[in-house]
């Protein structure tokens, strides 16, 4: 990947990427990589994490280790990051990728819908910034902490309401231990990416149903985001180059929320056959990817 950075800016850190064997995650991580930092991946498909560790690894030279973990669970939330200080020492970033989404009216959600998307992006994103800030408060190790949210945090995200609720309350973590963890040396700060597609989340927002059109012209930039620009952004805001930046969300999205509002808004022009559509195909991309879980 062409990166705007000198090879070595990363060595000596060591990175924890959820969510990193696919998507925006692997992104990161072969970024990351590829600059001389350690890097973890986790999620809840062994083999598609292991082959993407192995990838990485090979193309960059630097040590990729995949760990099957689903960050609903705080218990083996713990395990595997105390795993992951034993492995060599303690991190000295994270990145809270890993998230779960799926477009829906509202009203057709049940708790547990409700629940499987809050649990990962809300509470589970939390259970990891904990499991990490806690050991460097303790160790008195500087760390950064990276969310991945959305530009909905800002004007809502109708027909997708669990994940802008959880990604809000990202957004306001961020701010609240850039100040709290300040002093220790933590930073937190989110990238709020607009489109840049992937399989993961465009099988669950824009399956064939939905077919809105994304039209290009809404992007005043007019094009969608490519995966080496998000990459430089997280590159940037891990490295020790901006240790006085803290507590922000940058948007990286063409200008797309501030011209068109960026989210689903449109969708309301559908009915109830393009929902009942739009629920088979959405279910049939989550049963593909259960039938690969380890976790
Ligand atoms: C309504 C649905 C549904 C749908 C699932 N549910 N899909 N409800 N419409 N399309 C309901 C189910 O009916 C069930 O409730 C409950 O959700 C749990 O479903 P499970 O499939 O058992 O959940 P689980 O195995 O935990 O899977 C979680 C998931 C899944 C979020 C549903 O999609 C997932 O694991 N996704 C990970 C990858 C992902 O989503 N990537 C996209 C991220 S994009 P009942 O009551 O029926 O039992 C993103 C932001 C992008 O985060 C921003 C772009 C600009």
């Amino acid at each position: 990947m062409e990166l705007m950075f000198k090879k070595d800016l990363l060595k000596g850190k060591r990175i924890l990427v959820t969510g990193g064997g696919t998507g925006l995650g692997e992104v990161m991580a072969e970024a990351y990589a590829q600059l001389g930092a350690a890097v973890y991946i986790c999620g809840r498909r062994l083999q598609v994490l292991e082959e993407t560790a192995k990838r990485i690894s090979g193309a960059t030279g630097s040590k990729v280790v995949a760990k099957a973990l689903d960050i609903r669970v705080p218990e083996a939330v713990e395990d595997v990051v105390a795993e992951i200080w034993a492995d060599g020492g303690p991190l000295t970033g994270l990145v809270n990728n890993a998230a779960g989404n799926f477009i829906s009216r509202t009203k057709d959600l049940s708790p547990r819908g409700f629940n499987a998307i809050a649990d990962i992006v809300f509470r589970g994103s939390f259970y990891v910034t904990l499991a990490c800030g806690k050991r460097w408060i303790e160790g008195g190790n500087k760390g950064s902490v990276i969310s991945i949210l959305t530009t909905w945090i800002w004007n809502g995200g109708p027909f997708t309401v669990p994940s802008a609720m959880s990604k809000a309350g990202l957004n306001i973590m961020t701010k609240s231990l850039a100040t709290e963890w300040g002093p220790n040396g933590i930073r937190l700060n989110a990238i709020a990416p607009g489109p840049f597609p992937t399989k993961g989340a465009w099988d669950r927002l824009s399956p064939q149903s939905a077919n809105r059109g994304e039209s290009r012209n809404s992007i005043p930039m007019g094009r969608n985001g490519e995966m080496p620009e998000l990459a430089n952004l997280a590159v940037f805001l891990m490295s020790d180059g901006c240790d006085y930046l803290t507590g922000q969300t940058i948007a990286i999205d063409g200008a797309m929320h501030l011209a068109s509002g960026g989210n689903f808004a449109a969708l309301a022009a559908l009915g109830d056959s393009d929902w009942e559509k739009i629920r088979g195909e959405v279910k049939s991309a989550n049963e593909k990817d259960k039938a690969k879980r380890a976790v």
